[in-house]
């Protein structure tokens, strides 16, 4: 068979990883392997909305042309009340207009050709603001699911579903107002007011002063809202998360809420769920709503004494009427734009929420690292044998994502309880495996079998001890090597809403259908494919046909079969399949496990009788070990176990 090389380091060039578990040599391994989970420090909204706003930086031609074009429209509209205020002195009873040195027509066309350029600028800003905001906001996207995708297994055990496709849908959407707000209303503002200040203060420093003491409190009035509503708006979107994940759950779950006729409960579980989002969206949009008139009439109230103190100086004759219209036209004009800063300011507080949301769910530097851990060959590892030495594993149920608390609404912090700190669901394991051997585990419910599974492609890392192939460490090893090396089958059956060719292909997309087909006769499936509608081409899940549970394992089967992986994970992977297809898959997927070394998880003894060793666990101990038939006569667990199901198959039908 071959193993896919990815050219790394060999061997021979390992890393000083030997020693005994509690050796200085492997310290540093256990400690990295207790150590918390890369759980996300919160970070702060600006730090939040700054680390969204960094994707912008991909586009910077397109974000220079957008602030280029932004930037003169905003030029064309603080020119056009100096424009005006010309105007209006020329047409005064000494003007220029009045005394035939600047004709009436020319000056309207000027006016119309500023007009028609400012709505040109704003045809071309608004289709490449749109397209830069939108793509900035796939790459967004993109970077979430990359984000999430990479986390670890046990960063996905402590997050609920519901509250990763509400960050993940509604809260990117939510910043596609953050881009749009950045690229476009931010400068204009800012711009537009410094702009303004400045022209009215080259006009008169006196109406510039005004203009600037009513500003500074209506500024200020904003700013008080602002950070008064910004923990609000987190708490929106945490209670839409939860309403999301009633929801989410009922769709996931409607079998399970119909057969215990939970209707009803669940319907008014959603419905308390809503009206605790409602409750807290009516509130904080109350608020929200309450400050812009407040600003504008702070504002508004500089207008007048712009109009006493300016008309005072055009009666000294120290101001052109001109001169105090130009200002007056500005400062409506900044009036309109206290609107446009409310809001701003009410965007980039809920759109602050949510990028607090989303940049917990973007790539971490340790996710990253995850793929790219220095490493040696598996290939040559794996023809050494298999070794647990000690091993202990207690699983980190730190909370994944900052949620607020449902009973006190205070955050739980993502390092509220230390990783490690729960039951072990492995303790002290040890035993060696050859290549090529099957082992068999068997064990009560909860005794720990999957566990000891999820260690071999590095699902978690032991919290104690270590497990070594060919005599390295496994976390010297490539995890995506090691990964493709194996195949497991999983105690619950996944299977995409694609063709049954593509299900089956899932870990080797590049497999020929003969290949496929070959996988699916030794997991006994290729009877039930050929006689659905489209055989292998017959498309599964959400919108195609429903599988049997037996139906769905012997699929998984196929998947692991045509990896052709040198170590093989069976995880109750037949606990579905009746015990005649079973023994036919057992014999014809003999072959295949000769030279692989097999792990067999099931709670039937019958399906790990031809294993070379049989580990029995209990409460995450190992507490027999040996070939079957030395244990049968040993009268312990296991012999309890396989009387208690040969016991059960004996029983009659119905
Ligand atoms: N992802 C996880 N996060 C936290 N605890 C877990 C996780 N998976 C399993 N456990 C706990 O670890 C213990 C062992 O579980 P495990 O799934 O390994 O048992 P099992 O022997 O496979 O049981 P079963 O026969 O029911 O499949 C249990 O107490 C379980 O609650
Ligand atoms: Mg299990």
């Amino acid at each position: 068979m071959d193993l896919p090389r990815c050219g790394r380091l060999p061997i021979s060039a390992s890393l000083p990883v030997s020693g005994a578990p509690g050796e200085p040599g492997n310290r540093h391994l256990n400690a990295a392997a207790s150590a918390p989970l890369p759980t996300p420090a919160p970070l702060s909204a600006a730090r939040a909305v700054g680390r969204i706003l960094r994707y912008l930086g991909r586009r910077p031609g397109w974000v220079a042309l957008c602030v280029g074009l932004l930037l003169t429209h905003i030029f064309i509209e603080l020119t056009l009340p100096q424009f005006l205020g010309h105007a209006i002195t020329a047409l005064g009873p000494r003007g220029a207009i009045a005394t035939g040195q600047l004709a009436l027509p020319s000056t309207v066309a000027w006016l119309v050709g500023l007009v028609t350029l400012r709505t040109a600028i704003g045809l071309v800003l608004g289709p490449l603001r749109n397209r830069t905001a939108l793509e900035t906001l796939g790459d967004v996207r993109c970077a979430v699911y990359d984000g999430v995708q990479r986390r670890p297994f046990a960063w996905h055990d402590n997050s609920q579903l519901g509250e990763l496709i509400s960050r993940a849908g509604t809260d990117v959407f939510r910043l596609q107002e953050l881009v749009f707000v950045c690229l476009l209303f931010a400068i204009d503002v800012l711009a537009g007011l410094a702009g303004t200040l400045m022209f009215i203060f080259l006009i008169s420093p006196l109406l510039g002063g005004l203009t600037l003491v009513a500003m500074v409190p209506t500024v200020g009035a904003m700013a008080f809202f602002a950070a008064r509503l910004q923990p609000r708006w987190r708490k929106v979107h945490e209670r839409h998360s939860a309403m999301s994940t009633v929801l989410q759950e009922n769709i996931a779950g409607v079998r399970v809420v119909k057969a215990f006729a939970r209707e009803a409960a669940e319907i008014r579980r959603f419905r308390e769920r809503r009206d605790e989002f409602l409750r807290e969206l009516h509130s904080t949009v109350n608020y929200w709503a309450a400050r812009v008139p407040l600003a504008q009439f702070l504002f508004g109230l500089g207008l007048p004494l712009v109009m006493w103190a300016g008309g005072r100086e055009v009666i000294a004759g120290r101001l052109e009427l001109g001169q105090l219209a130009t200002v007056v036209f500005y400062l409506l004009a900044v009036g309109g734009r206290i609107g446009v800063i409310g809001q701003i300011t009410s965007i980039l507080q809920n759109a602050g929420s949510a990028a607090q949301r989303v940049a917990e769910l973007l790539p971490t530097p340790a996710s990253a690292s995850s793929v790219s851990t220095p490493s040696l060959s598996v290939a040559t590892a794996l023809t050494g044998p298999l070794c647990f030495e000690h091993v202990s594993l207690v699983y980190d149920r730190t909370p994944s994502l900052r949620v607020e608390s449902e009973a006190k609404d205070k955050p739980v912090a993502p390092t509220a309880r230390p990783a490690g700190s729960g039951h072990p669901a492995l303790s002290d394991v040890s035993f060696t495996v050859e290549p090529g051997q099957t082992v068999g585990i068997v064990g009560p419910t909860g005794a720990g079998k999957s566990s000891l599974l999820a260690l071999l492609p590095r699902f978690y890392e032991p919290t104690t001890g270590r497990i070594t192939l060919g005599g390295h460490d496994l976390r010297t090893l490539d995890r995506a090597e090691l990964r493709r090396a194996l195949a497991i089958v999983f105690q619950e059956t996944f299977l995409f809403s694609a063709s049954v060719a593509d299900n089956i292909a899932y870990g080797r997309p590049d497999a020929l259908r003969e290949e496929i087909i070959q996988a699916a006769k030794a997991a006994y499936a290729d009877g039930f494919i050929s006689e659905l509608a489209r055989g292998y081409d017959t498309v599964i899940g959400e919108r195609g046909v429903s599988l049997s549970g037996g139906q769905r394992q012997r699929l998984a089967l196929a998947r692991a079969f045509l990896c052709q992986p040198r170590i093989l994970l069976l995880d109750d992977a037949t606990s579905a399949i009746d015990p005649g297809t079973e023994r036919d898959i057992q014999a014809a997927t003999a072959e295949l496990r000769r030279g692989r070394t097999t792990f067999i998880v099931s709670q039937r003894a019958a399906s790990v009788a031809q294993a070379d060793l049989i580990l029995v666990l209990d409460q995450g101990r190992i507490v027999e070990r040996g070939r079957p038939a030395e244990l049968l006569a040993r009268k312990g667990l296991y012999a309890e176990l396989f009387q208690a199901s040969s016991a059960n198959a004996a029983l009659p039908p119905g």
